[in-house]
């Protein structure tokens, strides 16, 4: 098995430990933000792991983008849309992670979390619904 298959499995098979992840901090958030609950050391660290998980996604989409035939290829949702979209997603869940942290009040640090980790989310299933327009073989739930 070449390298480069190896890591497309990798991003491949890591987007659902990411989807899981945001999923589950933002729901958390959002119940924490919306019950009044503590902002807890669980809390702080199911932050931080889902940040980890999106950035290692991140390194394997970096590396994958310099081996990829499709970048090569040029075409233009793996060159531009792709990349564009995925980094500016990490970006939101790195600011909002880092605001949580600045902000006081255990409430709203839930609320900081929920609001840049849901934003992050809608824009990585919007550019996973755009793979699947741009290459119909591709699924959302797909694993190559
Ligand atoms: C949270 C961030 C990201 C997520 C959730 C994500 C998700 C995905 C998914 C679902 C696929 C299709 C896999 C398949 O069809 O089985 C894919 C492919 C790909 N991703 Fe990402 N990605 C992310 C970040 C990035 C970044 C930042 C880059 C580039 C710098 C990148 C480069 C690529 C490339 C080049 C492919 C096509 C691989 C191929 O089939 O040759 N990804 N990504």
């Amino acid at each position: 098995m070449k390298f480069y298959h190896i890591l497309k499995s990798a991003h491949s098979g890591w987007r659902y430990l990411v989807l899981i992840l945001l999923v589950v901090a933002i729901v958390t958030a959002i119940a924490g933000w919306l019950g009044k609950k503590p902002y807890t050391e669980g809390n702080r660290k199911l932050n931080v792991f889902t940040l980890i998980f999106v950035h290692i996604q991140i390194l394997f989409g970096l590396v994958l983008y310099f081996v990829s035939p499709l970048v090569e290829a040029g075409i233009r949702y793996w060159k531009m849309e792709h990349i564009a979209m995925m980094i500016f997603a990490a970006i939101l869940v790195t600011v909002g992670n880092a605001r949580s942290k600045r902000v006081e009040d255990p409430s709203g640090k839930h609320r900081t979390i929920a609001l840049y980790f849901g934003l992050g989310l809608i824009v990585i299933i919007a550019s996973i619904i755009q793979m699947t327009m741009a290459d119909p073989s591709r699924s959302f739930f797909g694993v190559s």
